[in-house]
């Protein structure tokens, strides 16, 4: 008897009777969570609602157009993207370690975040409205995580990445608090979000950053999300969304072998597939990827994208590996 229209119903009340005529600012991710959250707050409030995106420049390939583009015709809100590919780059130019990646990314996201709202505080006191409150995309199973806390932006730092800054003042807005993920994906096809984001596989706040083993460069990204886009397509069109909790895709940068294509000796770098089933994403399972998807997956890499000659696959449960390679 759970119902997505019903629930859609009681938080667009609930979240007109929390905000009143304040503004309020959210991040979105590309992610389902922030992009259901943002299109609920949306529904209930329109134009008081401002969505902020950071390109860091670690996006897979068609994220930022289907968020810019898909996202925005599908619910009208009113967007503002950042560029800030150049300054993450920057910044982790030289830097391989995985925690050192992740903390840079966690900080300069958090200081174009700041840019915008402080440009935002600036226009909404003109207009005589403060900005009071920030949306997040809580679900049921983060709040059991983090202890049931209410109210604060305290979500367990793993998941705060592309997640928000804790010590900006604002009231939280979390409509998909009691929500699991399928619920929350069903009240997305109900308020008509696209399907490329409703269906979206689990994505790490810090993207690609954390898929490169080795220093993130332009160029390796460029690599990487060719081979994300064919493996992702190819999944796809064989039917496995379903039973693929997510398939990381790493390149693993620093490592060269020794191939041959046409009459040459390449000296290229390896890509590894990470398909993995799981409930939680606490524990998991190599998924068994049928040959066939495996081989097309392999072949178009290989032929398509420049400088990978090898396509692995990892075979090893979480534990002991983790979901990512970072
Ligand atoms: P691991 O690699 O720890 O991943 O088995 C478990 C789940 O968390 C995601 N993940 C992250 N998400 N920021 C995030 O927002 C991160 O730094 C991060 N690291 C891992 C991972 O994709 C998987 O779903």
């Amino acid at each position: 008897d759970w119902n997505a229209g019903n629930v859609i119903a009681e938080q667009i009340e609930a979240i007109r009777a929390q905000v009143g005529n304040a503004r309020v600012i959210s991040a979105l991710s590309g992610g389902v969570d922030s992009a259901v959250s943002t299109a609920l707050v949306h529904e209930a409030i329109g134009d008081q609602l401002t969505a902020v995106f950071v390109d860091h420049g670690l996006l897979r390939k068609g994220e930022r157009e289907q968020v810019e583009r898909d996202y925005v015709a599908s619910t009208g809100v009113r967007l503002i993207t950042v560029e800030a590919e150049d300054i993450f780059l920057g910044h982790l130019a030289g830097v391989t370690d995985p925690e050192e990646k992740r903390k840079i990314i966690g900080r300069e996201f958090i200081r174009a975040f700041e840019k915008v709202q402080l440009d935002l505080v600036a226009e909404a006191k003109a207009e005589g409205e403060p900005i009071k409150f920030l949306v997040q995309g809580t679900l049921y199973p983060d709040v059991v995580e983090s202890g049931g806390g209410s109210g604060t932006a305290n979500i367990k730092s793993h998941h705060n990445v592309g997640g928000l800054p804790e010590d900006l003042d604002f009231e939280l807005i979390e409509p998909l608090r009691a929500l699991f993920k399928d619920e929350v994906r069903a009240i997305g096809r109900e308020l008509g979000l696209p399907e490329a984001i409703v269906g979206r596989q689990p994505f790490p706040g810090p993207g690609l950053g954390i898929r490169i083993v080795g220093e993130v460069t332009r160029e390796r990204l460029d690599i990487l999300r060719e081979a994300d886009a064919i493996a992702r397509a190819e999944l796809t069109a064989a039917g496995l969304d379903d039973s693929i909790w997510q398939c990381p895709v790493v390149l693993l940068a620093d490592v060269r072998s020794v191939g041959v294509q046409g009459d040459g000796r390449t000296y290229g770098h390896p890509i590894v597939l990470r398909p993995v089933s799981s409930e939680d994403a606490m524990t998991a399972d190599w998924t068994r990827v049928p040959y066939d998807v495996l081989a097309r997956i392999s072949n178009k890499i290989t032929n398509q994208v420049p400088d990978v000659n090898r396509v692995v696959l990892d075979v090893t449960s979480k534990p002991p590996g983790t979901i990512e390679w970072e």
